[in-house]
């Protein structure tokens, strides 16, 4: 089934108000004379926004300049009228202290630049971790046709013959060369080496996951959210995005009609298939109450339960990753790989329903892409915990920590802050076992601020020198989507408001039990009562400004550290712009 055109050149005149005929649209049309263009550019043409994360800072998006006219091209030769609209580029790497804490600035500013100005429907340019729920959360408010551009992973990590995974090699490396067992010279050749191009990181982490959420979720043209950035593919795919969004304006494809329940699911099924980072759990909570999509911890505990990992890439796989992900036919083959788990009937971006899109998707390589008769994990993608420790739940995957610590139980070893662990880690007299449960708190949305991800907690040196790798660690932040380890994370409520985590004391006994998707503290309930009377609130963390706005109204990681006000059940949406 496809769509049928709904809208004529007329209606288009009245759907939003780009240089309408009367004396309201004398400032559009002179103020787009002055830039060269006339009548023969706009007239009876859809206005497209094309909401550009590019910056000299944001090298995962550094093709964006390019891109952009890759669009235009494609918006020009379906009978649109192209412009760029720069948006805030939320790099990973060079914002602090989390671009976490901006994310929700992104999709405000997305809504409002797709509300304020007269575009009749926008092309979304992002990868890099939060851009693509950041964008996707504002768009999904705004409401008008949107289709999602993903940057495309960037090609394989290279040193030495040896090939290196974003993030997941560094942190590998790291705790090799705090062993001393990497030299100065190796140590730069990893940093030359670990990214070789733009593009987002090429493990399975945030980024992947996100765009492939994005894809799954109908938002992309069905299965590019796997082509490498640097392939003449993505400079195709970013035309065709360009030609489709106009067709979408003249279908009145809103997003409304795209982000459904069955979509949601979907998403959240491609996520447990492909191994996903654990950030997900947060954003995609967070798109679905945007979209207005009942979806809760306790759904993504049931599907990580029972989707097998079919993806074979690092860091739940060993060896491969995301240009061989593409090789193996990419997001498409793997959908289709698990069809039988699929809506097939949601809506997407080109149209057609789902299974109209994977007709054609093939698995060119069963080892990277597994069939679920020989998954690389039956289940364990994500297991959400909950007990006196985090009453409104915890995160962990499984499938990428060591099997011991499935069950186990320990004495804590506490830090309140991440200066003090970091000095604690590094001294190597430090009294801790492999049975130590190592916590970091006041590290979450509110205490860290804005959760960064320091939650892979590095082990300390004590215990690298005796030839340990993994231990359990616990925290209310989040974690890098190419870390692994027994990580505890997104601890809710956080510490930073009195969540029980803040109670915990050292020695007291932790005990983590995935199987039975427990976490608990085994201290009497007359003690924690003793200790929560005590307890004095850390001061806040901001007196002002947009950090102030953040504090007042973000939600706990259980809630997807939305803003309240940001919902839909908060109030009507704004209307259209008086104009005079
Ligand atoms: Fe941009 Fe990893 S730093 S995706």
């Amino acid at each position: 089934m496809s769509l049928k055109v709904t809208k004529t050149r007329e209606d288009l005149r009245s759907a939003r108000w780009f240089a309408s005929e009367d004396l309201r649209g004398f400032g559009h049309r002179s103020r787009l004379m002055q830039m060269g263009y006339d009548a023969g550019d706009w007239a009876g043409k859809p206005l497209i926004g094309i909401l550009s994360t590019w910056s000299d800072l944001n090298p995962c998006h550094a093709h964006f300049k390019h891109r952009v006219e890759d669009v235009k091209r494609g918006v020009l030769q379906a009978g649109g009228f192209p412009v760029e609209m720069p948006a805030l580029a939320l790099s990973e790497n060079f914002m602090k202290p989390t671009t976490m804490l901006y994310r929700n600035l992104l999709a405000m500013e997305t809504e409002e630049q797709i509300r304020a100005h007269p575009v009749d429907g926008v092309v979304l340019m992002g990868g890099c971790d939060k851009t693509t729920p950041g964008l996707i959360m504002g768009a999904l408010s705004a409401g008008v046709p949107m289709i999602y551009l993903p940057a495309g992973p960037m090609l394989r990590g290279n040193y030495a013959g040896q090939q290196l995974g974003s993030g997941s090699d560094a942190w590998k490396y790291w705790d090799e060369r705090r062993a001393g067992t990497i030299s100065d010279k190796q140590w730069a050749g990893i940093e030359a080496g670990i990214a070789r191009s733009y593009g987002h990181c090429m493990t399975m982490g945030t980024a992947s996951t996100m765009t492939a959420i994005a894809d799954a979720m109908g938002l992309t043209l069905t299965g590019v959210s796997s082509i490498p950035a640097p392939d003449a593919n993505h400079i195709r795919m970013s035309a065709q995005s360009g030609r489709r969004i106009v067709d979408m304006v003249w279908e009145d494809l809103t997003p409304d009609r795209i982000v459904t329940p069955a979509a949601v699911r979907n998403a959240a099924t491609v996520a447990m298939a492909t191994g996903c980072s654990t950030n997900a759990v947060i954003h995609l909570l967070a798109m679905a109450r945007r979209a207005g999509v009942a979806l809760t911890l306790d759904d993504l505990d049931a599907l990580g339960r029972t989707t097998p990992v079919v993806a074979n890439i690092r860091p739940s796989g060993k060896t491969y990753l995301m240009e061989d992900f593409y090789y193996a036919g990419g997001l498409a083959a793997l959908m289709s790989q698990i069809r039988e788990r699929l809506d097939l009937s949601a809506m997407t971006v080109s149209g057609e329903p789902l299974g109209a899109a994977l007709a054609d998707a093939k698995v060119y390589n069963d080892d990277v892409i597994r069939p679920l008769s020989n998954p690389i994990y039956p289940e364990g993608s994500l297991a959400v915990l909950k007990g006196n420790l985090a009453p409104d739940g915890a995160v962990i995957k499984p499938v990428a920590c060591d099997p011991r610590f499935h069950v186990h139980q320990g004495p804590a070893l506490v830090f309140d802050s991440y200066p003090d662990m970091k000095a604690a880690v590094e001294d190597e007299t430090l009294d801790v076992t492999p049975d130590h449960v190592m916590v970091l708190r006041n590290a979450g949305p509110l205490g860290g601020p804005g959760m960064p991800e320091w939650g892979m907690l590095p082990m300390p040196k004590a215990l690298l020198k005796q030839g340990y790798r993994d231990m359990l660690r616990l925290s209310d932040a989040r974690m890098s989507g190419t870390s692994y380890g027994a990580c505890v994370l997104h601890v809710a409520p956080e510490a930073h408001v009195g969540g029980p985590l803040a109670l915990l004391q050292n020695g007291d006994i932790v005990r983590i039990d995935i199987p039975n998707r427990r976490l608990d503290m085994l201290v009497d309930e007359v003690e924690l009562a003793r200790r929560r009377a005590a307890w004095v609130k850390p001061a806040d963390r901001f007196g002002r400004g947009y950090g102030w706005m953040y504090a007042s109204h973000v939600s706990q990681a259980d809630k997807g550290c939305d803003f309240d006000y940001l919902l839909p059940e908060f109030g009507p949406a704004a209307g259209e712009p008086d104009i005079f």
